[in-house]
């Protein structure tokens, strides 16, 4: 049998150091873990999907279900969950555990750090954007009206219990997306981390182990990131490549194109644009194209129109005055913070991109 613990680490973080496990039995690991009064946030998809794997470990009195949704990931949505906590009796002693993708994560977590002043929590993601990204890094953000992750602030789970056998589930739409946000880790760091998706794209999605592989990796990626930036004041800001693009279209799009999506879809304005501004070799930019363009594969921008998405650029929290701050691109593991004024030429490439000419 494969040795999973050797996939196992541990995150430095200012707030409370926390630990990533690789498993398969997380049946057996919630018995274990779970304690009289604590409670369960779950995706309701991934509840009903896995109702073998939590017979006998969930009910009425200790869990409450979400619809994965962004609508849902906002101060209104967190007042049922909040309510029925409350109501259960649950206290300061007790812990939450939130089974599910990075919704029910930032739902979850937002949740933990303010209730009781702040109550222990353990995360099993179960989406591949979760698994490989979010579930490290103690973020916690939920939106606010049309703006995405406005309101929150940093608080790590305790524990994080990745069983790649969720993956099993998941619809090829969000095993892209997924794969969407995994790139901006792979690029960020250097052509062999790039290559090694880019080289064994299909095999990754068809080898669970390939893609653990894979997962593994970009933790380690964000790992040297957020140990040395947990707040997001220097060098993790670098993580936002694909960010601000990529958040304004979900916003504009009203969240029709999933996250890791727009993200492949901002990562290849960015590098547009860093071409465009002599930063980056455009060969550099077609060798990544051609695998963002196999994750967006059948979703387009063409519907979208310029003064709106740079509208919704201009709110971006990243943004200093009247400039957009944006990561560009040098070349493989080397992104640049710029701030760059949306002036006509900055438009004129906006543009560009959208029609579909570049
Ligand atoms: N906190 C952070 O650091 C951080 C980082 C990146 C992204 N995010 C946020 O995470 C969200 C995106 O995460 P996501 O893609 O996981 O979204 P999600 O939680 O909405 O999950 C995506 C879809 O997959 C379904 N799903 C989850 N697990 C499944 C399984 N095992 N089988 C079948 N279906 C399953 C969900 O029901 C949902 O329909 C965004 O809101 C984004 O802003 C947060
Ligand atoms: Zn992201």
């Amino acid at each position: 049998m494969e040795d999973i613990q050797v996939y196992d680490f541990d995150v430095k973080s200012k707030i409370n150091d926390y630990s990533v496990y690789f498993r398969d039995n997380i049946k057996e690991i919630l018995l274990n873990e779970v304690k009289e009064g604590d409670f369960f946030v779950i995706d309701s998809k991934v509840k009903s999907l896995y109702e073998k794997t939590f017979k006998g470990i969930l009910n009425s009195h200790n869990c409450f279900e979400i619809d994965a949704n962004e609508t849902m990931k906002s101060y209104e949505g967190t007042i049922p969950v909040i309510d029925s906590l409350i109501k259960s009796g649950f206290k300061k002693k007790n812990r939450l555990f939130a089974i599910g993708g990075g919704i029910t994560q930032d739902v979850t977590s937002f949740i933990a750090s303010v209730l009781y002043r702040g109550v222990e929590w353990m995360f099993i993601p179960t989406s591949l954007l979760a698994q490989g990204d979010s579930c490290i890094g103690s973020k916690t953000s939920i939106n606010f009206k049309e703006y995405k992750n406005q309101i929150g602030g940093f608080y790590p789970p305790s524990k994080i219990f990745i069983d790649i056998k969720f993956l099993d589930s998941i619809s090829e739409t969000d095993l892209k997306s997924g794969l969407g946000e995994l790139c901006h880790y792979i690029i960020l760091s250097s052509k062999k981390d790039f290559n090694l998706v880019a080289d064994n794209y299909n095999e990754i999605i068809e080898d669970r182990s390939k893609l653990k592989h894979v997962i593994s990796t970009c933790l380690q990626i964000k790992k040297g990131f957020i140990e040395q930036d947990e707040f997001d004041e220097g060098i993790r800001q670098l993580l936002n490549y694909g960010h601000s693009f990529g958040h304004a279209i979900e916003s504009i799009t009203n969240y029709k194109i999933p996250h890791g999506i727009a993200v492949a879809f901002g990562m290849d304005i960015a590098n547009y644009i860093s071409v465009e501004y002599e930063m980056l070799d455009p060969e550099v930019r077609e060798e990544i194209k051609t695998l963002l363009k196999k994750i967006w594969h059948s979703f387009d921008l063409t519907s979208l129109d310029t003064s709106t998405l740079l509208n919704a650029l201009s709110k971006d929290k990243k943004n200093v005055g009247n400039k957009l701050g944006l990561i560009l691109l040098n070349d493989f593991g080397n992104g640049e913070k710029r701030l760059i004024l949306p002036d006509e030429r900055f438009v004129g490439y906006l543009n560009n991109y959208l029609n579909g000419s570049v």
